[in-house]
């Protein structure tokens, strides 16, 4: 079986195939194309301009890497949602004329179910507490019958929107959660900020205002120190809401996954939290962990052999992780 998934919820267009190799899911390929990070953040519909445009090179490339033909691909996968309209039409759109051309199924893949379980997939993970960051997504979950509980979630922006913002505020380059990052790691000054852990839940957007009204307010305290500090004290507090999460649940393995999941600060600090109540930490490899075309692919792959009721094949921007049902997992 072969199956060539689209990824494009927001500003990564995302093409991968992945195929069975003997008991294994394997990804063939798995190619991507950025917008590039703006300091006035993303305009929609020039995202899904973006798409449309690199699509067919994208497309290319995957199957030229995969060496295989639009012919021997069995079915079209897709990111239903939740994601940003345009993007998400431009990417169903595709996969719908592509489907039609090679007169092979559509498979509507959710994009969160889909970044935890290309992780758990080839890590071989059986029943984890999932961590899932991103910019526009902060979620903790496990599953119960049948589908997903969440237990924590953001109360309000996602973690790389928050760092994605600071990254912007303070005109950092990249202006973004990368940004903040590589400023980051200059210092070891924290500043004491307010953050917010109610329960297992988390919220990001008040020490947002407060490091932009201290960075306009205190010009003595440097981009790094509030940078190292931001990113220190976000995620000092998802840590916290997980290991509650974690002893709360029960479970013997914590997987972090999404885009953010590639920081290797949160890594350390999230594997301290596994470690210290024996569980093992499972994170992918970046290429699995951002957005990307072979997560969609290998979840459908999972659906398909599992006789998952597929849902209907349109895009649904607010869709959730816990509203469906997961056999698979
Ligand atoms: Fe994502």
């Amino acid at each position: 079986m072969l199956i060539l998934g689209i990824e494009s919820t927001a500003h990564t267009l995302g093409i991968g195939i992945a195929g069975r190799r003997g008991k294994n899911a394997v990804v063939l390929s798995n190619e991507i194309a950025k917008y590039p990070s703006t300091r006035r953040g993303y305009l929609p519909r020039k995202l899904a301009d973006f798409h449309a445009k690199n699509f067919p090179l994208v497309l290319k490339k995957a199957l030229a890497k995969a060496r295989c033909t639009l012919s021997q691909i069995d079915a079209i996968a897709f990111s239903r949602g939740p994601g940003i309209g345009h993007c998400l039409n431009a990417g169903f759109t595709a996969a719908h004329a592509l489907s039609i051309f090679i007169d092979k199924p559509l498979v509507p893949v959710n994009h969160a179910i889909a970044h935890c379980t290309a992780v758990k997939m080839p890590a071989g993970a059986k029943d984890p507490l999932v961590v899932y960051v991103s910019g526009g997504n902060t979620q903790i979950f496990y599953r119960e019958q049948g589908r997903f509980r969440v237990i924590g979630e953001t109360l309000d922006i996602g973690i790389g929107n928050f760092l994605d913002q600071l990254g912007r505020t303070l005109e950092l380059d990249p202006p973004d959660a990368v940004g903040v990052l590589l400023e980051a790691q200059k210092t070891k000054n924290l500043v004491e900020l307010p953050y917010v852990v109610k329960g297992m839940s988390t919220s990001y957007a008040g020490m947002l205002t407060f490091i932009q009204r201290m960075h306009s307010t205190h010009p003595g305290i440097s981009k790094q120190d509030l940078c190292y500090s931001g990113q220190e004290t976000a995620f000092a507090a998802l840590c916290e809401a997980s290991e509650r999460a974690l002893l709360h649940s029960g479970k013997k393995e914590l997987l972090l996954c999404g885009g953010n999941a590639r920081n290797r600060r949160l890594q350390e600090m999230m594997s301290l939290v596994a470690q210290s109540h024996g569980a093992k930490f499972i994170a992918g490899p970046d290429a699995l962990l951002g957005d990307n075309g072979a997560m969609i692919a290998l979840t459908a792959i999972a659906m398909i052999e599992s006789k998952t009721p597929l849902p209907p094949a349109m895009p649904v921007q607010d869709l959730r992780v816990d509203g469906e049902k997961i056999p698979y997992w």
